[in-house]
């Protein structure tokens, strides 16, 4: 029997985490929440971070959700151990799957406001090489301009390149896109980043500790997941906002490759008061 793997995010972001997903375990159904009345999270107090994290998790338990991606670093960093207590399934995390990719001690971290301030990339990144130089960065203006659409816009250029100068200085050549919406960002950091500079997607290595999870359900017998970057036909997911759906299938178009189905839904039925 396929386990159903539940995603969430404030937005658009974790559909990026959802795609590599989908492709290394094509055969588990993917249960999407983008939390779009509440996008940006990463400007927002810890406890609000916090109580929406519970309000969401708390959400995907009652769809059936029997393994849960924290497709956002902005609850990964502040709110793990609530999405933990409140999944009551096992939970993949994002900023502790990054340190098993670091290979250098010249670091730069660019992450939402939320995440920058908690610190949780460079205890990570420290935990495994504990005298790399990390830089973090707070960026604030990414996920509203992201989110918005057009990543072609001078002011998104003009926000990369402040935000990129603090790595620049660090002579950085490991850079974490720390947040999830940043991986569509990736061709605009390479252009205004050294040539060699190698951009991190903690996501890469998130996904790969799933399949020993899905593993031990019995969900696939390990070793299977064999999709591949690329893949032209990804299965459906069960796609679902707390906002307006038709946007957000207009957004995700750009990023899934084809316009999805979206279904609006209401948080508050289970039982919460955020
Ligand atoms: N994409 C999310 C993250 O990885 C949330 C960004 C936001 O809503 O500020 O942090």
């Amino acid at each position: 029997m396929s386990r159903l793997v539940g995603l969430f995010d404030s937005g658009l972001g974790g559909l990026t985490v959802l795609r590599q997903v989908q492709r290394h375990y094509p055969h588990s159904p993917c249960l999407y929440l983008g939390d779009t009345a509440r996008v940006p999270y990463g400007t927002r107090s810890v406890s609000d971070i916090r109580a929406i994290a519970a309000e969401v998790v708390r959400w995907l338990r009652q769809q059936g959700v029997e393994v849960l991606v924290m497709a956002c670093n902005t609850s990964n960093a502040l709110a793990l151990d609530v999405a933990v207590a409140e999944a009551g399934v096992p939970v993949v995390g994002l900023i502790d799957s990054v340190a098993a990719v670091i290979d250098s001690d010249h670091v730069g971290v660019l992450a939402t406001p939320a995440t920058a301030a908690s610190g949780a990339y460079r205890r990570a990144i420290h935990a495994v090489r504990p005298a790399a130089a990390v830089t973090e960065v707070a960026c604030p203006a990414f996920v509203p301009l992201i989110e918005a659409g057009d990543l072609q816009s001078a002011e998104l250029r003009r926000a990369a390149q402040e935000y990129v100068a603090p790595l620049l200085e660090a002579a950085a050549d490991t850079v974490v896109m720390g947040c999830t919406h940043y991986p569509l960002l990736r061709p605009l950091l390479q252009e205004l980043l050294p040539p060699r500079t190698r951009l991190v997607d903690p996501a890469e290595a998130a996904v790969e500790r799933l399949g020993p999870l899905l593993a031990n359900l019995g969900d696939l017998p390990e070793g299977e997941q064999v999709g591949h970057a690329g893949d032209p036909l990804l299965p459906e997911a069960r796609l679902c906002v707390t906002g307006c759906a038709t946007s957000f299938a207009d957004g995700a178009l750009r990023w899934l490759g084809r316009r999805p189905a979206v279904q609006q839904v209401d948080l508050r039925s289970a039982g919460c008061a955020f």
